[in-house]
């Protein structure tokens, strides 16, 4: 960046970038532009056009010719919790298969911490993700799995993001009788919860919760205003992807198992199907099929699932990466699964493109082009982010 390069946090009345080699909107009307420029004023996108004709702002950043995207919409990430599980995943690389029941060490390390603890690392979590381009993130509990440790993943989570998900269906908490656990989420744990949450998640497979448990915890969810979303087809074939479906989901996570009729009830609803590619990475498992969903005319977000046991990247471009190479997106069908896919699974139009009026969330990439996302896997190409005007790199 040149001319007067913006200072970490600071806030800006107005920024024009000019010099944009390539401006990708991901707005229908504004399309891709070249030799472009950008305005962001008070928070917002206010103009877009050809670099010649930028108008005048508070703080001007010369792009020299390379990429401008959105920022990233990243709308499926477990960021709350302490202690690691890296021998899990050096055991899985030695052969053993991934399983439910590791989400319990995660569970008890959670507990044993305190706020702070949990408050530190969950921001140092966001900043990452921050830095890799990031500026939406859907963050949801489930690692507390107790009505006092759900509530406060969830009053943390929402001092960074207004798009918390109560997930207390995660796996029945350790020692607990499966219907009674279920009779507490959707009684005492949802109360506690629900203050906090825009979302109620619930992870439907076998060795988690089934058909039934998944309905009931859906309903008492919606009943209390929360909108439903689902972990379904992650390790097996199964009801969750119909189930969210039938609930108006705004997305169904992981589709990694799908019968034809699960895509063709995919393809006939508003339901996201999310792909999370980052956990077959991290679980030595094959891939979902992106190319049969996107044929059937189905939405696709691609998310990171940010966690620490399935897969414990932060990188959108990464996933991009993984996305193109081993799902067979093209490199402009994953952009768009990270951006105005991920805002579609959050049921959002304001982040997730940079039509004039949208949230000023731009990545600013050391790149000519966003295929190089894909082209440079691994390389760190994003330069600079801005969130909401501000930049945050
Ligand atoms: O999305 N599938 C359920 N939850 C996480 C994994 C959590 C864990 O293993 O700790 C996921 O993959
Ligand atoms: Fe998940």
């Amino acid at each position: 960046m040149t001319a007067r390069t913006p200072r970490l946090g600071a806030a800006a009345g107005s920024t024009v970038i000019t010099g944009i080699g390539m401006l990708v909107t991901q707005d229908p009307d504004l399309g891709t532009l070249h030799d472009a420029a950008l305005v962001l004023e008070n928070g917002r996108v206010a103009w877009a056009g050809p670099s010649g004709a930028a108008p005048s702002a508070d703080v001007a950043v010369d792009a020299a010719g390379r990429a401008v995207v959105p920022g990233f919409v990243d709308s499926h990430n477990h960021l709350v919790f302490a202690g690691n599980r890296s021998a899990e995943f050096a055991a899985r690389m030695a052969g053993t298969p991934y399983a439910t029941g590791g989400i319990r060490t995660t569970v008890a390390a959670t507990r044993a911490a305190g706020d702070d603890e949990l408050r530190t690392r969950l921001r140092t979590l966001v900043d990452q993700a921050h830095r890799q381009g990031s500026t939406t993130l859907e963050i949801k509990s489930g690692y507390g799995l107790s009505v006092p440790d759900e509530e406060r993943s969830l009053r943390l989570a929402r001092e960074v993001t207004p798009e918390t998900t109560y997930l207390g269906a995660h796996v029945v908490a350790p020692g607990a009788d499966p219907g009674e656990y279920v009779d507490l989420v959707c009684g005492p744990m949802l109360d506690a919860c629900a203050p906090h949450a825009k979302w109620i998640d619930v992870f439907c497979e076998r060795g988690a919760f089934d058909a039934d448990a998944t309905r009931a915890v859906l309903s008492a969810g919606v009943a209390r205003g929360l909108a439903p979303r689902v972990h379904a087809n992650q390790l097996g074939t199964g009801p969750g992807v119909q189930l969210a479906v039938e609930f108006g989901a705004a997305s169904a996570d992981h589709c990694t198992h799908l019968s034809d009729a699960d895509v063709d009830a995919l393809a006939a609803s508003d339901t996201v199907a999310t792909l999370l590619p980052g956990v077959e990475f991290s679980t030595r498992s094959p891939y979902p099929d992106a190319r049969r969903l996107l044929d059937a005319g189905v939405t696709v977000a691609v998310a990171t699932d940010c966690n620490p046991g399935s897969c414990f990247t932060s990188s959108i471009p990464f996933c991009v990466a993984l996305a193109v190479r081993e799902m067979r997106m093209t490199p402009a069908e994953a952009l768009w699964a990270v951006t105005r896919g991920g805002a579609a699974a959050l049921r959002r139009d304001d982040v997730g493109h940079l039509g004039v009026g949208s949230r000023a969330d731009v990545v600013l990439l050391d790149a000519p082009d966003p295929v190089y996302l894909a082209y440079r896997p691994g390389v760190p190409l994003v330069a600079g982010v801005w969130k909401a005007g501000i930049p945050v790199t």
